[in-house]
């Protein structure tokens, strides 16, 4: 018989969901917040913060290490949130889901781990993109300069799209690596990371997807895009700081070195030899960010209330309906106009500093980032020093743009006058 019985999914209401992230109430230089720089980190809704003060109020404990009551419930509760992390991205196993701080300690782990292997050789080549964050350019410098290997960089056109034939044109036999953001941080362009895996499969190179920005924007099935490697961080999907993930296959987990030694990792250890645990935790050296785990735990049963369909859609109409209004600016430019974008908008004003517009509309009580975003190769690729940028996440609302768009206003006038 076919199972007929679905999940009743919570509906989505902007304003029932507002009030699940209490930040929102407050007050910033006495007028209610604005916050437009989801893309930096998101917001927490009270069951996140409730999990973590639950667990440090009654549950804290060492993990793995004692058998004990408490430890045993905190050993139980960060390995069902493994669980619950394998299930939200969809992996063939929990031990391919790794626990780091974040998707920066996840790229480096990957890069110092592949270091130490012969799987880079003199001449190789690791390719990456013109949009990458910093997090996905440095750690692969670090090892080209030990390994004395190669960094090949995907151009991008002015709407901030990569071309997939300029990629394809970059592989060679040695290149060893493809390294890739999903959505980039200041641009919003939802890079097209199936079809970049495939053909980077069909070269039989591996992909690692810097998935930051998208992992809180879309569904995420590692096993429909066939990732080799995925990275994200806790607090950019509604979770606590100081927590992440690296997803890896197990073929390439298993061959990799660990990444640091130390407690918890290891099955035996002499002064002469030291043998190691499966994965994963042979990556996880030392006492883990347990409450961090915990509390991304409660961010995944957060957002799977809901049909992520809904959610996303209604980004979709943030995005547009921001661009529209933005658009209504004499002199304001966007950059980044690709055809697929998340809710992300930099934007530059004739005449006026991004510094000066993010203090300004401050006073506004409206938070977004200004700068280089650590994305400095996009800032060369522009010709400009810095963006300001709005990031927009399902608690937004129009009637925060339309505060944004009229603070914007105001940034003019004052420096007209
Ligand atoms: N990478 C984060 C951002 O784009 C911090 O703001």
């Amino acid at each position: 018989m076919i199972n007929t019985v679905t999940e009743t999914k919570r509906k989505f209401n902007v304003e029932e969901v507002r009030k699940d992230f209490p930040i929102l109430k407050r007050l910033v230089n006495g007028k209610p917040l604005v916050y437009l720089d989801n893309a930096a980190t998101t917001q927490k809704p009270q069951s996140v913060i409730d999990a973590l003060t639950h667990y440090y109020t009654y549950d804290n404990a060492n993990i793995h290490r004692g058998l004990y009551f408490l430890s045993e419930l905190a050993t139980e509760q960060y390995e069902n949130a493994r669980l619950k992390v394998k299930e939200f991205i969809n992996a063939i196993s929990a031990s391919e889901i790794i626990f780091v701080r974040g998707t920066t300690e996840a790229i480096n782990l990957v890069a110092s781990s592949l270091c130490r292997t012969k799987y880079f050789r003199e001449g190789d080549e690791i390719i990456i993109s013109n949009m990458e964050h910093h997090s996905n350019i440095v750690p692969w410098q670090l090892i080209r300069d030990r390994k004395n290997i190669n960094l090949k960089v995907i151009p991008i056109n002015d709407n901030g799209e990569i071309q997939l034939d300029e990629f394809e044109k970059l592989i060679t036999e040695k290149t060893k690596l493809v390294s890739i953001v999903h959505i980039s941080n200041t641009l919003g362009t939802i890079n097209p990371v199936k079809e970049i895996i495939k053909i980077a499969h069909s070269y039989k190179i591996p992909v690692l997807i810097d998935g930051a920005q998208a992992m809180s924007h879309l569904k995420i099935d590692v096993q429909e895009l066939d990732a080799d490697f995925y990275a994200f961080s806790g607090h950019k999907v509604f979770g606590p700081t100081g927590i992440g993930v690296l997803y890896g296959k197990t073929e390439y987990l298993e061959m990799m070195p660990p990444y640091q030694g130390g407690g918890d990792m290891i099955r035996t250890v002499t002064f002469e030899k030291t043998t190691f645990e499966d994965i994963p935790r042979k990556f996880e050296a030392g006492t883990p960010n347990i409450a961090g785990g915990i509390g991304l735990g409660a961010a995944i049963d957060y957002l799977n209330q809901f049909d992520r369909t809904e959610l996303i859609n209604y980004e979709n109409s943030l995005l547009e309906y921001a661009t529209n209004r933005l658009m209504e600016i004499e002199g304001l430019k966007i950059i980044g106009t690709a055809k697929k974008k998340a809710s992300v908008i930099s934007f530059i004003i004739e005449g006026i500093h991004p510094y000066d517009i993010g203090t300004i509309i401050d006073t506004d009580g409206i938070a977004i980032r200004t700068g280089h975003h650590c994305t400095q190769p996009i800032m060369r690729r522009f010709n400009i020093p810095a963006t300001a940028r709005a990031s927009f996440s399902f608690y937004n609302t129009k009637e925060e743009i339309d505060k944004f768009v009229e603070s914007l206003i105001k940034v003019k006038q004052i420096f007209a006058s």
